[in-house]
């Protein structure tokens, strides 16, 4: 496994991977990327140019995809158009990238016999309420929310009818919400520490009591690595580190970070459809393929996240102002 084609290896999670890769593993490694609003070449920068090279092309052409597919030995698919927001205000690029995008994959990878790991969320499964006992497995059906979350499914729907219809090679793994380095300020975790640092307040999303359950991305990076090496064929994995806060006791947290008033943020206009509740249950993965985080605690990997943000204002500054105007419009 020398040769992966990391799509959206330009994006959050995608380099984090890159990263990831380069510093504990041998890979060379493609990035396929289309470079969207979402991606930065930055988060590449420092990489090794023996071992890292970058395409900038479009997951739904094929001419692009299948000579790339064709020179790998494995593609590790991240690709997506990734936030809910955007998905409600303008779903037409999430149903072209995240559906018909990985389609176009998969009859590549199908066409050259290569292997595929697609990354996937654990919003597939749709929400929780705050109370239920019971935590996302791989046997919970399908019941996606937004038009990001279904597209996301249907990509996943995809993959498994390719391994069942034509014995395609491929794994599948969902994961929880990512914190860490080089995350879109769009996002809630960062959005809310550029506030902070700005001197404004952050913004909660109606009360503020829905729940994630948060993993740092070198941790979702070493479950994909793990999977990667150790899943089996046509297996479903899914990825979490039992880190579920709500929303408000995250806001409270990166106030505290900076010194501010524990009541120092705005409540705004609610999501639609907003999700409850996610949460993750790892154990196949845990018990299975012998993965575990290396973050068990979220509030030391928030700090370190917080200093990352701090040390970056060059690399998100110049989207601030543009994706404040654009919440503002929304009333949030
Ligand atoms: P991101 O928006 O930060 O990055 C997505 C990347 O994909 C960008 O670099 C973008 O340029 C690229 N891209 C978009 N459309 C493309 C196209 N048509 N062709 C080629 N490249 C294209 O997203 P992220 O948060 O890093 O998420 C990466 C993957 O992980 C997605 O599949 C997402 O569904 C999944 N995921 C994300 C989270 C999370 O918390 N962010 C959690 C679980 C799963
Ligand atoms: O669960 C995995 C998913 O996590 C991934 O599949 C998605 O790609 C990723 O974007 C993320 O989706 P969410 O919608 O959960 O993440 P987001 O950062 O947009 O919001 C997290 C929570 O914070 C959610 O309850 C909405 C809320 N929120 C968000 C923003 C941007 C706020 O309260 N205020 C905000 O300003």
């Amino acid at each position: 496994m020398n040769r992966l084609l990391v799509t959206g290896g330009a994006g959050f999670i995608g380099s984090n991977f890159v990263h990831f890769l380069m510093e504990h593993t041998d890979a060379r490694v493609t990035v396929l990327d289309k470079l969207t609003y979402a991606a930065s070449r930055e988060s590449l920068d420092g990489l090794p140019a023996d071992r890292v090279s970058l395409v900038v092309g479009d997951i739904a052409d094929p001419d692009v995809v299948d000579p790339l597919v064709a020179d790998h030995d494995v593609v590790v698919h991240y690709a997506a158009e990734s936030h809910n927001d955007n998905s409600l205000t303008d779903p037409g690029p999430f149903i072209r990238t995240n559906v018909l995008g990985t389609f176009t994959i998969l009859e590549s990878v199908r066409r050259h016999g290569k292997r595929l790991h697609h990354i996937s969320t654990d919003e597939v499964y749709g929400d929780l309420e705050v109370d239920d006992p019971e935590r996302f497995t791989e046997a919970t059906p399908y019941n996606p929310s937004s038009p990001y979350s279904a597209s996301k499914a249907g990509s996943d729907h995809l993959v498994r009818a390719w391994v069942r219809s034509f014995g395609v090679h491929a794994t599948i793994s969902n994961c929880s919400n990512n914190y860490g380095p080089w995350q879109h300020i769009e996002k809630f975790i960062p959005r809310q520490i550029t506030n902070v640092i700005d001197g404004g307040r952050p913004k909660l999303y109606g009360a503020g009591l829905n729940v994630r359950d948060w993993i740092h991305a070198d941790d979702h990076s070493s479950a994909v690595w793990t999977i990667l090496n150790e899943g089996k064929s046509g297996q479903t994995y899914l990825i979490g580190a039992d880190g579920e806060r709500n929303n408000l006791e995250v806001v409270q947290l990166i106030l505290e970070a900076f010194g501010r008033p524990a009541d120092d943020f705005d409540h705004v206009t609610d999501r639609a459809g907003h999700d409850m509740r996610y949460a993750i249950d790892s154990g196949k993965l845990r018990t299975e393929l012998g993965w575990k985080p290396q973050y068990a605690d979220f509030g030391e990997g928030l700090t370190r996240t917080i200093a990352w943000y701090r040390e970056h204002e060059a690399w998100w500054r110049p989207h601030k102002q543009q994706t404040e105007l654009a919440y503002a419009a929304k009333g949030q």
